[in-house]
C-alpha cells in the first residue's frame, strides 16, 4: 500500500475484505464476462450528438461526448427541485452527509490533510461532474477547496449558483454547464475529480472514466458513486424507490444501465486509475439514516489515485 493509513479511520471507513488486495479490487481479465458486457453497452450507447451542454463536438477517439440527451432530459424536468428537501433529490440529501464523510477521509489520507480541521481542503482543487444544483459541491468549499462544479444542464447551473451565492463560503465555486470531455480539452487538471450518482445516466461509462481520469493529476484522487446491478438494486432503487414510495419520478434509473463493484474498478484500471477502496450505503429505512457499510449490493462510492503517466 502506497498510502498513509489512519487506521482507525479507515477500519470504520473500509468494508471487511475490500481493500486493494481484495479480489473485488483486482481488475477482472479481458476475457471476463464484465469486460464482454461493457463492450457490447459501449456499442449501444454510441454518445450521439446533442446541443444539451454546450458545444459537443467531442468525437475525438479517447474522449468521445459523455452524454445521453434522454437522461439528461430527465435532469432539465426536475431541476427546479435541487433544493427541496422533500422532492425527487430527497434521496441524494439524506445520503449527503455520509458520502461527505466518505470523501472527507479518504481525500484527508490520500492528501495528508488534518481530518479535525475546520478546512481540511485547503489548497485542493476538486471538480464536482454532474454537480446538479450543487448539494456536494456546496460541502466541499465549506470545506476549504476550489471547487469548480459542472453540469451538462443549463438550468441545474443556473440553480446551483443562485444557491451558492447565498453563503460567502459557497460564493467562490465556479459551476459551467459542460461536460467533463469538454474540460478535459482545455487541459485543467484537478487534485480530485469527484462524479456522484452520474455515471449510471451517461452514454458510455468506461468513456466517461477516461475523461475523468485524464482531468485528474498524476496521484490525484477520483471517487464516484454509483448503483449496483444487482437484484437487491432491482428491488429497492427502482421498484421501492420509483414506484412504491415515490421518491424519485418512475423511469429515473434503468436497471441495465447500472455497473457493479467488479465493472467500476475494471474500467477505472483500464482509464489509469487504481481503485484502493469502496464502500457501501446502506439506508434505515426505521430511522431514514444512511450509514458506510461493507455491503455494496445497492449503493457504493470507490476511491481510486491516478496512476503516473
Ligand atoms: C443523479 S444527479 C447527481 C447530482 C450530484 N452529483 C449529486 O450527487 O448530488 C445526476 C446529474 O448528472 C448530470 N449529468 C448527466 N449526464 C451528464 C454528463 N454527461 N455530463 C455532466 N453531467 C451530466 C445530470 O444533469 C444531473 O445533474
Amino acid at each position: 500500500m502506497t498510502w498513509w493509513i489512519h487506521r482507525g479511520l479507515r477500519r470504520a471507513l473500509v468494508p471487511r475484505g475490500l481493500n486493494s488486495s481484495s479480489p473485488l479490487l483486482r481488475p477482472p481479465a479481458a476475457s471476463s464476462p464484465y469486460f464482454s458486457s461493457l463492450q457490447s453497452r459501449s456499442q449501444e450507447n454510441a454518445a450521439p450528438e446533442s446541443g444539451i451542454g454546450g458545444s459537443t463536438s467531442s468525437k475525438t477517439a479517447s474522449f468521445r461526448s459523455s452524454l445521453n440527451p434522454t437522461e439528461v432530459a430527465k435532469f432539465a424536468a426536475i431541476a427546479e427541485t435541487w433544493w427541496d428537501s422533500q422532492g425527487p433529490f430527497k434521496p441524494l440529501h439524506l445520503m449527503n452527509p455520509t458520502r461527505v464523510s466518505f470523501i472527507r477521509s479518504t481525500l484527508c489520507r490520500h492528501f495528508r490533510k488534518d481530518p479535525f480541521s475546520v478546512r481540511p481542503f485547503e489548497g485542493l482543487k476538486i471538480i464536482d461532474v454532474g454537480c446538479g444544483g450543487g448539494i456536494l459541491s456546496e460541502p466541499l468549499a465549506r470545506m476549504g477547496a476550489t471547487v469548480t462544479g459542472i453540469d451538462a444542464v443549463e438550468k441545474n447551473i443556473k440553480i446551483a449558483d443562485i444557491h451558492a451565492a447565498l453563503d460567502p463560503l459557497t460564493s467562490s465555486i465556479e459551476y459551467h454547464c459542460t461536460t467533463a470531455e469538454e474540460v478535459v480539452k482545455e487541459n485543467k487538471k484537478f487534485d480530485a475529480v469527484i462524479s456522484l450518482e452520474v455515471i449510471e445516466h451517461v452514454a458510455d461509462p468506461a468513456d466517461f472514466c477516461k475523461s475523468l481520469a485524464a482531468l485528474t493529476v498524476p496521484k490525484g484522487a477520483t471517487i464516484i458513486s454509483t448503483i449496483n446491478r444487482s437484484m437487491r438494486s432491482y428491488a429497492t432503487a427502482i421498484i421501492a424507490a420509483e414506484y412504491l414510495l415515490n421518491w424519485l419520478p418512475k423511469g429515473t434509473h434503468q436497471w441495465s444501465r447500472f455497473l457493479t463493484p467488479e465493472e467500476l474498478v475494471l474500467i477505472l484500471e483500464r482509464a489509469g486509475v487504481s481503485v484502493q477502496e469502496m464502500a457501501g450505503f446502506v439506508y434505515n429505512p426505521l430511522t431514514g439514516d444512511w450509514t458506510l457499510s461493507d455491503d455494496t449490493s445497492v449503493n457504493f462510492i470507490a476511491f481510486g489515485t491516478k496512476r503516473n503517466e
